[in-house]
């Protein structure tokens, strides 16, 4: 940090109430800015974290029409369940609130008022598609018709899904309401826009001159836009919503979802500070020039944040611009994109449910595997074997040995130190300069390579441990081993307070085995940390092995999510071009009584029928069905088959017949059989 801040406001992207949250949020925002906030807390700095639920725009408007609810229920539903899985996995927010509220709703509005009254915005009559049925306008999302590139007919105003084109609901051919099918005409109607061309200038000497310390890819995506130039931009929508336009005449338009959200975090800022005195005047953390402002964000919200908000508060005056906003990048599921819409995602109200105490375990991997610098991939194999290999295999095992000896040894008490050998003043070394390094990677918002740091104070740990071997020096040189175990206890407390921003539930659990009743994170790198004859209760495991089973059931309930959405997008082929009776006379499609059936050997596709044909002699078909079978499942079912298929060798055997099988939405193969026992032989028409 250049300057010297007094205190530290910190903003979460407040999440659309329109779903639960997943891990992407976790990995992308909000553990993130958690780590931050718990390392500026231990050190003793002046901060607030503020987050809430996002619950205006048009996803919110979806979702309610989807499961026939109002839209109060959905953001109220959601809004409960995000904050219950924040409060959960320790995501310590100073408040976490909403922005349906009165106290918001008020704010945002004389936010507005005030840009107006001094003519900040522009005002503009646009042409907007309206359904005359419904008397409504419609949002992009809401609008589909005809790609006017790939000619699917059913393209999104904003997006063919089709064919990956970004399109404008002009483009599309027969534009109509993707609820109601109704179409759609162009009506004249007037909105309010931020004239964001006349805020090029200083922005592009703000950010691409100040600021060239934030993130290449946020610092990229913001020159990409101030190259492009920057167009005024509509502040409020037509949509029945959100906050009203307080203008005279705007009946039917609210603030647009991106105008209010923001103001969201000082909305929410106010709240808290009215209810905690203590705390100061909201206007302290959101004015005072020596407040730093930081926004954590996803990548998607980049120009909001970095180019829409601060022009909105310079707009207004007198509020301090974002002094960085670290974004990441985005988090993928098993190679896939992960998807509210098509419950696509690791859940994390689903999560606590199914691996119950096991937060701190997702808080590690996903900040291992941080999409920090780039999209990253999240899988639940890497997910075991980070947990069993790190977690359990060098952190928690570190841990264990030092407090299990020292159980064993001493009692829970802990042994003097001796004197030092090299390769204990050594192992010191390296730990007492973590401090530094693990400072200089959480200000600069490196969280991977700071659990990296952290991570190896426990592995040089474990290897101290395991050099030293004290369970074989107790027998020869026991005061040796009362140095090791001091040693050891005064590394595992360093861990205990390394760890705090990363894994809070672990690092509790451990100060709870050391007893250990306060601690800063100024004491990290001392060695004096445990003082001889402290007592500590009878330790237990800090992290248990993750079970293959356990991953097993999660991957399947990933795989089961895709084929119903596979399901749920199936349309069945057109039908082929009519044939006569004639025509489909030709075919002899008869019932056979499938007598044998084994596998052929040398191909993993054919299975081979013996059938009862009604001849009296055994009739021989090959059938590519085995993937789907095994053999036995068919022996003395009624198959349907084309007795005058032409004959055909396949891997040295003749099939005389084909077995017909239905072709399901996914590929997969299911045999035709007849409800009734029909006799082999009887013909089918
Ligand atoms: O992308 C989103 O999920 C938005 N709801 C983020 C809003 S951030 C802020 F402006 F509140
Ligand atoms: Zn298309």
């Amino acid at each position: 940090m250049e300057k010297n801040f007094k205190r530290t406001t910190v903003t979460s992207a407040l999440p659309y109430a329109n779903g639960p949250v997943h891990i992407g949020h976790l990995a992308g925002v909000y553990v993130p800015a958690d780590i931050y906030v718990r390392y500026l807390r231990l050190k003793g700095r002046d901060v607030l974290f503020i987050g809430g639920s996002d619950e205006h725009g048009v996803p919110v408007t979806i979702r309610a029409r989807k499961e026939g609810i109002s839209v109060q229920e959905v953001v109220d539903r959601y809004h409960g369940i995000i904050k219950d899985s924040f409060e959960k996995f320790g995501i310590s927010f100073d408040v976490y609130s909403r922005t349906s509220g009165p106290i918001h709703h008020q704010f945002a509005s004389d936010f507005f008022k005030k840009l107006y009254e001094e003519g900040k915005f522009v005002e503009k009559v646009t042409e907007q598609f309206f359904d005359e049925a419904t008397g409504r306008f419609l949002s992009d999302r809401n609008i589909k018709g005809e790609c006017p590139r790939c000619h699917a007919a059913d393209a999104y105003g904003d997006q063919c899904e089709k064919c990956g084109a970004t399109l404008s609901p002009e483009e599309l051919i027969n534009p109509y309401n993707a609820e109601t099918g109704n179409p759609l005409v162009q009506k004249e109607t007037k909105h309010w826009y931020l004239p964001l061309d006349k805020d090029q200038e200083w922005l592009e000497k703000w950010i691409l001159e100040e600021h060239k310390e934030w993130r290449p890819n946020v610092y990229g995506q913001c020159k990409s836009w101030l190259d492009g130039g920057l167009h005024p931009r509509a502040v409020t929508r037509d949509l029945d919503w959100g906050i009203p336009v307080p203008v005279e005449g705007a009946d039917g338009k609210v603030l647009y979802v991106w105008f209010d959200a923001p103001i969201g975090y000082i909305s929410n800022t106010k709240e808290l500070c009215d209810a905690r005195p203590e705390l100061g005047s909201w206007e302290t953390w959101w004015k005072d020039p020596e407040t730093r402002l930081v926004h954590f964000i996803g990548k998607d919200n980049i120009v909001f944040h970095c180019i829409v908000f601060p022009a909105m508060l310079k707009a207004h005056g007198g509020y301090i611009l974002p002094d960085n906003v670290p974004s990441n990048e985005f988090l993928n599921l098993e190679g896939n994109k992960i998807s509210t819409s098509k419950n696509y995602a690791v859940w994390l109200n689903e999560y606590l449910v199914d691996m119950p105490g096991r937060q701190d375990e997702l808080r590690y991997v996903l900040t291992a595997n941080a999409p920090e610098t780039k999209d990253n991939d999240f899988t639940w194999a890497d997910y075991q074997a980070r947990c069993n290999n790190e977690l359990v295999a060098v952190y928690g095992n570190f841990v264990n040995r030092a407090l299990q000896l020292t159980q064993k040894y001493y009692e829970g008490r802990v042994p003097a130190c001796g004197e030092l050998t090299g390769y204990d003043r050594e192992t010191l070394a390296e730990f007492c300069g973590v401090k530094e390094k693990l400072e200089a990677l959480l200000e600069n918002f490196r969280f991977r390579d700071a659990l990296k740091e952290a991570m190896n104070l426990a592995r040089i740990g474990n290897k101290y441990i395991a050099d030293c071997e004290p369970w074989k020096v107790i027998k020869t040189d026991p005061e040796r081993v009362k140095t090791i175990i001091n040693i050891s206890l005064q590394l595992t407390a360093n861990l205990a307070i390394a760890f705090e921003p990363f894994l809070p539930f672990s690092s509790k659990r451990l100060r709870e085995m050391l007893a250990m009743d306060t601690f800063s994170w100024e004491d990290l790198g001392s060695t004096t940390l445990m003082q001889e004859g402290h007592q500590m209760p009878k330790p237990e495991l800090l992290f248990t092995k993750i079970e293959d089973d356990a991953i097993a059931q999660q991957v399947k309930k990933l795989e089961d999510t895709v084929k119903a959405n596979e399901e749920a997008a199936y349309v069945a082929a057109p039908v082929k071009p009519t044939v006569s009776f004639e025509d489909f006379e030709k075919l002899d499609i008869r019932v056979g009584l499938v007598k044998a059936c084994e596998k052929v050997k040398k191909s993993k596709k054919l299975l081979k029928f013996t059938l009862d044909d009604g001849s009296g002699q055994d009739r021989t078909i090959l059938s590519g069905i085995a993937q789907w079978y095994e053999p036995e499942q068919l022996v003395g079912k009624r198959v349907l088959f084309i007795a005058n298929f032409e004959p055909r060798k396949m891997m040295g055997e003749e099939s005389h017949g084909m077995i017909l099988s239905a072709v399901n939405f996914n590929g997969d193969l299911s045999v035709t059989t007849t409800i009734d026992d029909v006799k082999g032989g009887s013909q089918v028409g």
